[in-house]
């Protein structure tokens, strides 16, 4: 499974990429708009340059006509720049324009292994079922998750699951055996995953006995 950073946050982005563990990252208007990116142009330019993998810039109207001028608006802006699309009658009609054009989409606000089906069949590269909220809601989330690798493989469809709405470590450990190719996680989230008590008490008791020793 390979690492998506879930953020518009370039700080974040650069210490995460730093680490060679991210291969892409997932913005969404609340994401950007949280970071105060009013340039949002400049700032998923400056993300695209970071990290050399695909980057989701979400649409901001309804309409499939006006989806699709927003993608190809953003489809210029850099090489990698993948277009988020909800899953709705306007948003799998825009994609399948855009699959023709050779514009990736990243299908969002997937709650369902149908809905993640017709993201496949109108031709995205991507589909993000988003585990969190559901759960939020007393589904089980990664359910979707697990159903659509599932379907995903059984007709050979070549798009790929994003695991989205990570909220804790166990979040990418059940990604991961559900086989879902990406998770986009959260920086803090990340870091979580990094984290060991044992590790810091490994390296903690290591370097005490290596001091005993040089410093006699
Ligand atoms: O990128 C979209 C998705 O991951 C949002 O997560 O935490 O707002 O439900 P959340």
């Amino acid at each position: 499974m390979r690492i998506f950073l879930d953020t518009a946050n370039i700080a974040q982005i650069r210490s995460a990429a730093k680490m060679g563990v991210i291969s892409g990252v997932t913005t969404n208007p609340s994401l950007i708009s949280k970071e105060g990116h009013a340039d949002y142009e400049a700032a998923v330019k400056e993300i695209c340059s970071i990290v050399d993998g695909p980057i989701s810039m979400e649409v901001t109207v309804e309409d499939a006509k006006g989806m699709v001028e927003d993608a190809r608006k953003y489809a210029k802006w850099a090489p990698n720049v993948i277009i988020k699309i909800p899953c709705t009658a306007a948003g799998l009609e825009a994609t399948s324009v855009l699959k023709k054009e050779g514009i990736g989409v990243n299908m969002t606000l997937c709650f369902s292994p149908n809905q993640g089906l017709l993201a496949a069949l109108s031709g995205a590269a991507y589909c993000s079922p988003f585990v969190g909220r559901l759960d939020d809601v007393g589904h089980d989330g990664m359910q979707v998750v697990r159903d659509l690798v599932e379907i995903y493989r059984n007709y050979q469809m070549s798009t790929q699951v994003i695991a989205a709405s990570i909220r804790h470590p166990l979040h990418c450990i059940a990604a991961a055996k559900a086989g879902a190719h990406i998770a986009t996680v959260p920086y803090n989230i990340l870091m979580q995953m990094i984290q060991h008590p044992l590790t810091d008490a490994g390296i903690s008791r290591f370097l005490s006995d290596w001091k005993r020793l040089t410093q006699k």
